[in-house]
């Protein structure tokens, strides 16, 4: 960037899937690679923000730049590793895939194949990271990720509602975008207004991407 941006400000980025236990050997996950939230902490310290990069089980190099690194496996790690990180930080980007949902008690052995039909998994619902974050008296500055396969204009706009935040980036997985791709496209919306980043590298669009949550920021806290 030949403007730093984000200069003098603390930036929180989650990144990558979450994996839920369900005994020692088996997990419930997502195909995020952490590609994009990576691609998003380095373009933030491009940016010149001191950036803390909270990642899920990913096998990704730390980007250039960035200050801190905190690894997590589950949901409530990464809560916890966002919330203790956040406490700093004017802005939270939450480009992970947190899983929604995780076993509700991890067997501490290897579960054995039972004879009869199928195996049913009781599953208990995972704190929402966003959610309680926008619920803080004092909170920085929330932009969360979408990720649809479809219907992705109103899901969108319902997350941004929905999870109290200042600006949401949604992307239409599949079809070579999203997940796992090197490429994306992304729509961002925040209250009355909205703009299209066309289809490019996760880099480019990060770099985009935080162009407009400076500017964004700059508008709600001046
Ligand atoms: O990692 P890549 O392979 O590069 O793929 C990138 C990506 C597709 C994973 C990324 O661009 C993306 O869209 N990330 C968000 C995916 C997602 O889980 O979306 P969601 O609609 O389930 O969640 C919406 C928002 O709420 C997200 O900001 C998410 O971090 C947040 N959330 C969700 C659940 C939860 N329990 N806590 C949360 O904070």
């Amino acid at each position: 960037f030949a403007r730093q941006v984000l200069r003098g400000l603390k930036v929180v980025v989650s990144a990558g899937p979450t994996y839920e236990d369900i005994d020692p050997v088996r997990f419930i996950g997502n195909r995020s690679s952490g590609r994009m939230g990576f691609a998003v902490a380095e373009a933030a310290a491009q940016a010149g923000a001191e950036v803390s990069l909270i990642a899920g089980p990913v096998s990704l190099p730390t980007p250039a730049g960035v200050a801190h690194r905190v690894d997590v496996r589950s949901a409530a790690q990464m809560q916890a590793a966002v919330l203790e990180a956040v406490g700093q930080a004017q802005i939270y980007i939450g480009a992970a895939a947190v899983g929604d949902y995780r076993p509700a008690s991890v067997a501490e052995q290897k579960l054995k194949k039972q004879d009869g039909d199928g195996l049913t998994l009781k599953l208990t619902q995972n704190p929402d990271i966003l959610v309680d974050l926008s619920a803080q008296t004092v909170r920085p500055f929330l932009v969360g990720f979408a990720a649809e396969t479809h219907d992705v204009a109103a899901y969108a706009q319902d997350k941004l509602q929905r999870k109290g935040l200042d600006m949401i980036a949604a992307n239409l997985v599949g079809g070579g975008l999203g997940f796992e791709a090197a490429d994306n496209a992304l729509s961002l919306y925040w209250p009355g207004g909205s703009i299209e980043l066309p289809r490019a590298g996760k880099s480019e669009l990060a770099r985009q991407l935080i162009a407009h949550v400076a500017e964004r920021y700059r508008a709600a806290r001046p």
